[in-house]
């Protein structure tokens, strides 16, 4: 009987010890993930790009620790904070954290204020860690995070590709003058009608970084938006096709959804014929005016993070599937939460209430046009930049959010 109870004890004690060491091992393995970025962020630091790390206050990252460590036992402990579904605080329109606001104290209006984006993002959202490269670099299947997904949440499969493409390409980042600024404000271009007749040109083209999308035009609508165009990111049925429409010097950056818009890019990069029975869903760009030095890849994680992280789209096994693709806009704000100090965007947002008002700056369809959507989730999409908008980690400038 005595021995059975110490053989039991002695049984209990060995997959106690088990149980620990796989609960090391899968935390370490975490860990490691989340190094690989860390340590590129920290070359990165070196060669001139700036970063200040991104401060959760001090509450919170309490708070999320105290949840996590209690995560085996199943209930999480109630909280004085409060977070939605995907972790976002629901109170968003607090005033500043004190930490931020004594931070930022003295930083007068229009001078750029360094890690306030990705600040700003973790005091919503504890989860959020800024590191994560804005492009494909040639460690690119080191990245635990985009690994073990296909296109559009990860590179699986594309290795030889991808491979193929950046060792033609050879760039990596930015442009150099870019790198070597101490801060960086980032715009976001979209393509709403609400951009039409603001005169918002002359303050777009201030920042640092303009980003535009897909085949936003530039030429003839300069005084509306801009004459500047940092980064053009597109896919190739988004691309612009004529040539003569682009603007003269650009990033032009993929982002790619499918397997074949990797295939897609390598011929543009090395000048080859495009076969337009190749899966595309209609009609894409066969060439781009740009040399392989200044083609960049997106870095996918952008597309994971914002349709399962932030927007809380169906995770389907991490393949696509019906409506969890995230719009082009929502990625290339994930991006800019991560690479840039300052984010802003304009041209965001439809107002379903005005069916007459035009949907693009550039065009006369009314937003009445627009459809039911496969592959998109406009509410959430819209519930999410409105957090963003809400919390003031983005700035609106067209008020369409
Ligand atoms: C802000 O400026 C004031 C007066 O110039 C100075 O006393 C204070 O230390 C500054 N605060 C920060 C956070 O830099
Ligand atoms: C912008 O102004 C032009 C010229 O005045 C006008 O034709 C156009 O309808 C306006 N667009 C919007 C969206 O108000
Ligand atoms: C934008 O317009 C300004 C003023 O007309 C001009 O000086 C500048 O060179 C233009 N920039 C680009 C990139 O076209």
């Amino acid at each position: 009987m005595k021995m059975g109870v110490l053989v039991f004890m002695r049984n209990l004690l060995l997959a106690l010890c088990l149980f620990l060491v796989l609960g090391f091992l899968y935390y370490s393995a975490w860990k490691l993930h989340l190094l690989r970025w860390e340590d590129s962020r920290r070359r990165e630091r070196k060669t001139g790009i700036p970063t200040l790390p991104s401060v959760a206050p001090s509450h919170i990252v309490a708070d999320r620790t105290q949840k996590e460590s209690k995560e085996p036992g199943g209930a999480p402990e109630p909280s004085l904070i409060k977070y939605d579904r995907l972790g976002f605080l629901l109170k968003l329109d607090t005033k500043l954290q004190a930490e931020i606001a004594t931070r930022y104290a003295n930083f007068s209006d229009g001078v750029c204020k360094p890690g306030y984006a990705s600040a700003m993002m973790a005091t919503i959202f504890p989860k959020f860690s800024r590191p994560a490269p804005m492009f494909l670099d040639d460690s690119f299947r080191k990245w635990g995070k985009i690994r073990e997904f296909v296109p559009p949440f990860g590179i699986k499969g594309q290795d030889n590709l991808i491979k193929a493409i950046l060792s033609a390409t050879k760039e990596y980042r930015l442009t150099p003058a870019l790198d070597s600024f101490t801060c960086r404000r980032c715009i976001i271009v979209g393509n709403g009608g609400v951009l039409a007749n603001k005169s918002l040109g002359s303050k777009i083209n201030k920042y640092e970084v303009v980003v535009r999308l897909n085949s936003a035009p530039v030429k003839g609508f300069e005084k509306d938006v801009g004459n500047k165009t940092t980064l053009r990111i597109t896919y190739p049925e988004g691309a612009i096709q004529k040539l003569e429409q682009y603007e003269k010097d650009s990033l032009f950056v993929l982002a790619g959804f499918k397997w074949q818009d990797f295939k897609w890019l390598k011929y543009i990069v090395y000048k080859e014929k495009v076969s337009a029975s190749d899966g595309f869903w209609k009609s894409v760009a066969t060439r781009v005016p740009r040399e392989p030095h200044e083609i960049r890849i997106l870095n996918p994680y952008f597309i994971q993070e914002a349709a399962f992280s932030f927007i809380g789209l169906p995770f389907n096994n991490g393949l696509m599937g019906r409506g969890n693709i995230p719009t082009l806009g929502s990625v290339a704000i994930t991006m800019a939460l991560h690479n840039c100090d300052e984010v802003a965007v304009a041209g965001f947002g439809y107002d379903m209430n005005l069916p007459n008002a035009p949907l693009h700056y550039y065009e006369t369809i009314k937003m009445a046009a627009i459809k039911e959507s496969w592959t998109h989730n406009i509410q959430k999409e819209k519930d999410f930049l409105r957090k963003l908008v809400k919390a003031r980690v983005i700035n609106d400038l067209t008020s369409g959010i």
